[in-house]
Parts: C-alpha cells; structure tokens; sequence
C-alpha cells in the first residue's frame, strides 16, 4: 500500500485519540531507525518528538530489540503476582538510579495508570484525600489522570474525580503574576498563593502535590529553584506529599535521569514514571515510592492492579532500556547535544522576530511564537483552532520533512537522546524556514 491508501486503511476502521475523525489525517509509518522514520511512499522524516516524547533512545535499537525477542521465547505471559527475573531485575535497576529513598517500585501499563496508582497511594498512606495538582500540565488520559492534569484536554470529560485542587503555574514569560518581576521574584509571589490555597483547603485534607518533575506538553514552564525549594518546604511543613511525574521527563529528556534532579533539594515521596522507561518498544509505567511508602504496604494492601500490570516484556524492555541509556552514556550525550541544541535554538530566536520564548532544558525544548515581541500576544490563542500562521508553520515543517508537535503556538522540540549534532542542524534548518513564514505575520 503506498501512503494514501495505508492512511485510507486506518481511518476505515478504527478511531484514533484526541480529534474528530473527519480531522484526522494520519502520517504513515512503515520503517524507523535511529532519528528518522519513513512513510509508505518512501518519504523521509526527522523525529522531532520521538513519537510522543517517548522513544528515547531512538528507533530500532538492536539491543533492546533482541532483548524483546529472546525473552518472548522464554515467557509469553506471568500474572502481575508471579515472580520473574525481569520483574526483579528492573525493581533493582530503578533502586539504583532513583535516590537512595526509593526503595521499591510498583508497575503498571504506562503512565496514566502509574499517576492514578500514585494518587491512590497518597490517599491510603495519608489518609487524606486531596491532591494538588498544576492547571498547565498533563498527567495522563484515564479519569482520574485527567483531572489531575489542568490541561484542557480534561474540560470534555469533566467533572472526573474529585479532590483536585488546581494552581497556578510558574509561567514566566505570560503569567501576570510575574508582571513586572524576575521569575524568582514572581515565583515567590505563586509559592505565597499556594501557601494560601493550602490553608484555604486545609493542609489536614491535602494528601499530595502532584508536579510533573520538568513540564512537558501544557508548555515547558519550570519555575526556578525558589519555586522548587518552597514546594518541598511546603510538603515539609504541612506533611503533604510530593509526588513527580517523570512520565516525560524521566529517563534523560532533560540530559539527567530524571527532571526534578535539577533541584538538589527536592526529595519525593512518590515518582511515576512510563515513556522512556522503555521508549515505548513494549507499554509500561511505574511508581516509584519511598522507604516509607513501602513500609506503609507492607502490612497494608495495595489497593490496585491490572491484569497486565508489570507486564514481563515490559519489565524485560525495561531493563534492556536502562542498559542502554548506561553503556551508551546516553544520558550524558542528551546533557551535551542539549547544549548544542539549545545555542541553535537562541541563534534562531535572534534571527526571527516571531521568537518570543525559548524554554526548556537538554533535549526537550519548546518555541513559543509571538505576534508581537513587546506585547508577548501568541500567534494562536491557548485552547483554541490553529490560526493561519501556526497553520502554515505546521504545513512547512511536516512538508519538509520534520515531525513534531504544533500546539496552539508552540513548536515542541524533543528528538530521541541519540541525535548528533548534524541531525539537530538539518532539524533546525527546517525550523527556520517554518519560523520565516511565521516571521510575515508579526506586526
Ligand atoms: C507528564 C505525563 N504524565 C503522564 C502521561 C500519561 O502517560 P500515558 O500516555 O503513558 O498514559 C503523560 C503522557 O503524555 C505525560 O506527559
């Protein structure tokens, strides 16, 4: 089938997630390797976003590719209760690169499942129920994830669980809480908000604050260590606690293994995680707990579990992941070409008045296109349909050969860990053609 025919195929008879059928108009794919995959006509295309931030180590890595096989020959299926070596193996390797706190990890299908667990896990330990969570970011599309994320991907399944308690974001370069102010500054005007909110929902009823561990889809918006510092402070204080989503942000997308390692201070209760866990080669997801956590559910039961929770192929991948990410210093090489990246990425910022922010570290970077660069007014509106210029950037970059994520106006910059730095060039030249035409809508 060439490419019409294969999109043809899929649209006959299956749905696919987040957009109106009539809309969607699929990419093919029919060989990946490395940074790049090929639709069925042949064409070629970068992979700006590893899929969906998830193929960390970039496609058709041989390694984990026999590690799959191999094991698929020993045991097809083992219910979430059975002991295997994968399982054990990979409980081992997540106590070794998480800090010395976390002790044992329970593992899911992916992420959603491992923030819901999460949730449900703060709830049981504390016996509180409400969990803080941020309106600009995205936990996942199961109920209860959903709502934790304040992305709007949420409103059409609302009202979904309650007990979410919404805050506002370290947004810097928007928000008008940092109107004014440097970030640290405005990010001290927030953390006092959230202190209030605290007090307002009383902290004896706040089981956790739920962050992604460096913010992914809802925009990258990170707040400096004086956010970070007083969210710790905070779940000190009032005995509340911190649970990270590294669904995205673990496993080197921000060149260290997980996000919130940028903040020395930071000391989690719980981490999620699921994506880089195993770049998607197999699902799975996993919650990382603390010693204390886990002393918790040793004499009380873990009230959750799905037939294929801790799935042994993807333990297995898992593990062959990690390896990976070790013997290939993948983690350090994402650190550099982030760098790399992130010069390239200021150099068109400078060349284009369209550039209002650059935000992002290590290989996950986001560009957020302005009408004006004194006003700051987005060249599409949050939440709402394209416009012709966001349109036309979209239109360049898939045209020339990059796949990545267009959203409202961001273009989202996330290729697998593995990238070189003459594959960033050839990404970042395409980038500066979309931004010329985005360029003829400033005024
Ligand atoms: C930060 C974060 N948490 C959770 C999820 C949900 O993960 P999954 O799609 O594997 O359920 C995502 C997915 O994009 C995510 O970015």
């Amino acid at each position: 089938m060439n490419h019409g025919e294969l999109a043809s195929a899929n649209k006959k008879h299956t749905l696919a997630s987040w957009v109106a059928q009539d809309q969607w108009k699929p990419l093919t794919m029919t060989k990946a390797e490395g940074v790049y995959f090929w639709n069925a006509d042949g064409e070629k295309f970068i992979d700006w976003s590893s899929q969906l931030m998830n193929v960390n180590i970039g496609h058709g890595n041989k390694y984990v590719n026999e590690a799959i096989k191999a094991e698929v020959d020993k045991i097809s299926f083992a219910y979430p209760g059975i002991g295997t070596e994968a399982r054990a193996e990979l409980g081992k390797k997540l106590n070794e690169i998480t800090p010395d706190h976390i002790v044992k990890s329970f593992f899911t299908n992916g992420g959603a499942d491992a923030v819901e667990n999460a949730i449900k896990m703060a709830r049981l330990v504390t016996g509180r129920s409400k969990i803080m969570t941020r309106y600009r970011s995205y936990h996942g599309g199961t109920f209860g994830a959903m709502t934790a994320g304040g992305d709007p991907r949420r409103l059409a399944n609302e009202p979904g669980i309650p007990g979410i308690v919404r805050m506002q974001d370290p947004y810097a370069y928007q928000s008008p809480i940092y109107r004014g102010k440097t970030q640290e500054e405005g990010d001290q005007v927030l953390i006092d908000q959230i202190e209030d909110t605290i007090l307002f929902e009383g902290p004896n009823n706040i089981a956790a604050i739920l962050l992604e561990g460096y913010s992914g889809s809802s925009g990258i918006m990170q707040g400096s260590e004086v956010y970070w510092n007083s969210i710790q402070g905070l779940c000190n204080k009032y005995g509340i606690l911190l649970i990270i989503d590294e669904v995205m942000s673990g496993f080197g997308r921000t060149g260290k293994w997980f996000g919130f390692q940028h903040y020395p201070n930071l000391k989690p209760d719980i981490i999620v995680m699921a994506k880089g866990l195993t770049s998607g080669y197999v699902p799975l997801g996993a919650v990382s707990v603390s010693d204390k956590i886990s002393t918790y559910f040793d004499t009380n039961p873990l009230w959750g579990g799905l037939t294929y929770s801790a799935h042994h192929l993807g333990c297995a991948t898992a593990v062959a992941n990690i390896e990976v990410y070790q013997n290939d210093n993948l983690i350090e090489h994402a650190a550099k070409m982030g760098q790399v990246l992130k010069s390239k990425l200021k150099e068109l910022a400078a060349n284009h008045p369209c550039v209002g922010d650059i935000r992002g570290e290590g290989l996950h970077f986001v560009i957020e296109l302005v009408e004006n660069q004194e006003t700051r007014k987005q060249l599409s509106p949050f939440n709402s349909p394209p416009t012709e210029p966001m349109q036309r950037v979209a239109k360049h970059l898939i045209e020339n050969g990059l796949s990545t994520f267009v959203r409202w106006s961001w273009i989202f910059c996330n290729p697998p860990l593995t990238i070189t730095e003459s594959e960033i060039q050839e990404g970042i030249e395409i980038i500066d053609g979309a931004l010329t035409e985005a360029d003829k809508f400033v005024k």
